[in-house]
């Protein structure tokens, strides 16, 4: 395969792959990366269109200094983006080497995608983009109804499929998250930092990042595992539901390191969309990781199994209400630049 001017000339078998600028199927997945879930809607990530490559870097302006200082949860947040990307390209035919952390001395470059191939458009990868558009994290109470087992086991195959793990706890395991949720959240509560950067990211209505009232809980949900205490009301009603019939998962894996937690991140991406396409509502809880005592806690639940990146709920969500509507975005041209490549929209 070669490009001439961002055109794809050939792909790998040599037959013409698409008249369309292999540029453009960067951008726009890219700009379809802008879809992922990110922690309070921080989206802290930034792409750079090349002529024959995409760059993934963080943005530390984004990153919640007091909650997340050593940038788990970012890296976590720009894993998801990634994995949102490589699954756009897919869906489009390309299949990119994926280079993470590819620069020792460059931390903030966190993944290049390159040497492009033209197999052909993936089909399950086009009906998980349909998926991204609809994904969203709906903070009700779940209803009664159970999970399919079966859905549980796909749901778990696509984090083990992006090399993270996904633990799912027992009953005895569950109540120990309970009580480590509800400490944290008192932790957290009581930290005037932590709270004031609470409120920054709850109170960002019309600027496409941070989380509007409308998706948060308009009273706290009558659960076993408390959910995050946002400091303030939301307007979304909670309905009657609890978390009975939830089902809560330890995201972990071998490492603690920013390459580790990348990859968690693309694996929450991956569990997160299969979840969406079998119908089941997913809501991560990261204040029992952001903790450091509790995130001990949680690494005594693996016993020794490896580390804890993100705890989550699955549930099926209450089909008789309307659900939250869809958390804003920033615009697209400020988190993808395509000055490398001229003009290139996508
Ligand atoms: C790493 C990470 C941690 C998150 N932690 C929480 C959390 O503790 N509680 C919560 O309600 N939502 C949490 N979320 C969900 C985000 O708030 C949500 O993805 C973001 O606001 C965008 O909304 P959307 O998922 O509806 O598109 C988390 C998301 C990510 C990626």
């Amino acid at each position: 395969m070669g490009t001439k001017h961002g055109k794809v000339v050939t792909m790998s078998h040599g037959t013409p792959a698409t008249d369309r600028p292999l540029t453009t199927a960067l951008a726009e997945a890219a700009a379809t990366a802008g879809y992922a879930p990110s922690v309070h809607n921080t989206q802290p990530w930034r792409w750079r269109v090349l002529p024959d490559s995409l760059e993934l870097r963080m943005v530390r302006d984004r990153q919640l200094a007091a909650t997340d200082p050593e940038g788990r949860l970012l890296a976590l947040s720009c894993g998801a983006a990634l994995h949102h990307a490589r699954v756009a390209l897919a869906a489009e035919g390309w299949v990119p080497v994926v280079e993470r952390l590819p620069d020792a001395g460059d931390p903030e470059l966190l993944a290049r995608l390159t040497s492009l191939r033209h197999p052909g458009a993936d089909p399950q990868a086009m009906h998980l983009v349909q998926c991204m558009q609809v994904r969203h994290t709906d903070r009700r109470p779940v209803s009664d109804e159970q999970i399919p087992t079966a859905a549980i086991g796909e749901i778990t195959r696509a984090a083990t499929g992006e090399g993270a793990r996904l633990h799912i706890l027992d009953s005895d395991q569950v109540m120990e998250l309970a009580a480590a949720a509800g400490h944290a959240g008192s932790v957290e509560a009581e930290d005037p930092q932590l709270r004031e950067e609470l409120a920054y990211w709850t109170s960002r209505t019309g600027t496409g990042t941070g989380l509007p009232p409308e998706v948060l809980p308009e009273q706290a949900p009558q659960t076993t595992v408390p959910g995050r205490d946002f400091g303030r009301a939301g307007t979304l009603p909670i309905g009657p539901g609890h978390d009975r019939a939830a089902v809560y998962a330890l995201l972990y894996g071998d490492e603690d390191e920013p390459d580790s937690w990348l990859r968690a991140g693309e694996a929450l991406s991956a569990a997160w969309l299969t979840a969406t396409r079998l119908g089941v509502s997913l809501v991560p809880l990261s204040g029992v990781v952001e903790v450091e005592g509790t995130r001990q806690t949680l690494r005594g639940v693996l016993s020794g199994m490896g580390f804890p990146y993100l705890v989550v709920r699955l549930g099926i969500a209450d089909p008789a209400h309307a659900g939250p509507p869809h958390t804003p975005r920033l615009p697209t041209e400020q988190v993808v630049d395509t000055s490398a490549v001229g003009d290139v929209r996508p």
